[in-house]
């Protein structure tokens, strides 16, 4: 999948009260944009961050605000290993978050498989039928600790499309807490590449917290590079941060 892209673009800023306001206005923003194309294709992201925006989304649905029956739904990414019914898997985190509480067809839901006998093939597959669906209208997408975005570690160069990563010890250790008690995470994923993310035709971010501000930093300010995979969203042209003041209490004096 390929885009032409400007050289570099800043990012709008929407700096909030609180986490929980960021996410509810994130939240508003898509119900807008399904409101204006009831057949929106929608990127997903799974983390602890989501969690309110999934909520919110259900409670709006809940109050008859909007219907999901019409949007089409692509997941970032998934373990490598893990079948829908593992509780760490993401296509569980969708349902217990979201799936299971609003109208979306089952039939246009997608998440890369876990389990797939072939995941680079798979992989591949899932990139093209994001392409022949029409692309992505809204990507919705969390953070790393690290600066990474899906599971685009650094390394993740700019023209990588849906693969089969490997995840660093930073990121196997945030997210060890997603599992239960003695279950770690599996040590690989297949994830949209950073090209498939920066085709979607608009990208929202969403960053709370203190533990995100180095990495909201490096990515609005910091050296476009392999290094900072979200550093990348610059090229794009169209991104929105959601962001609390936590995340964006780092100043050029305390990058590392
Ligand atoms: C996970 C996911 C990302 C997510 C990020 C932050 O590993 N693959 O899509 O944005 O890490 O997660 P959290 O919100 O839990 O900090």
């Amino acid at each position: 999948m390929h885009t032409d892209l400007p050289s570099s673009t800043a990012v709008t800023v929407r700096q909030f009260a609180s986490a929980d306001a960021a996410s509810r206005a994130l939240a508003d923003d898509v119900t807008a944009a399904i409101a204006a194309k009831p057949e929106l294709i929608l990127g997903l992201p799974t983390g602890k961050t989501f969690i309110a925006v999934y909520r919110a989304m259900v409670a709006s649905y809940r109050r008859k605000e909007l219907s999901f029956k019409s949007i089409r739904s692509f997941n970032l990414d998934e373990y490598l290993g893990l079948s829908p019914e593992d509780y760490g898997s993401f296509a569980h985190y969708m349902k217990i978050h979201f799936f299971d509480h609003v109208d979306i067809h089952r039939n246009n839901v997608h998440i890369p498989s876990g389990t797939a006998d072939d995941a680079i093939k798979a992989a591949e597959a899932y990139e093209a039928l994001i392409e022949a669906q029409g692309g992505i209208d809204m990507q919705l997408l969390g953070i790393g600790r690290n600066g990474h975005i899906g599971f685009n570690e650094p390394g993740s160069t700019r023209e990588s499309c849906t693969r089969v990563v490997d995840l660093t010890a930073s990121t196997l250790a945030s997210n060890t807490s997603d599992f239960p008690h003695g279950h770690l995470p599996p040590t690989q994923a297949i994830t949209m590449g950073i090209d498939t993310i920066l085709s979607a035709r608009r990208i929202i971010l969403l960053a709370t917290g203190q533990a995100k501000a180095a990495a909201v930093y490096s990515a609005l300010h910091g050296p476009i590079s392999v290094n900072n995979p979200a550093s990348f969203l610059r090229f794009h042209g169209d991104v929105t941060l959601f962001a609390d003041a936590d995340a964006l209490s780092y100043s050029a004096d305390s990058l590392p």
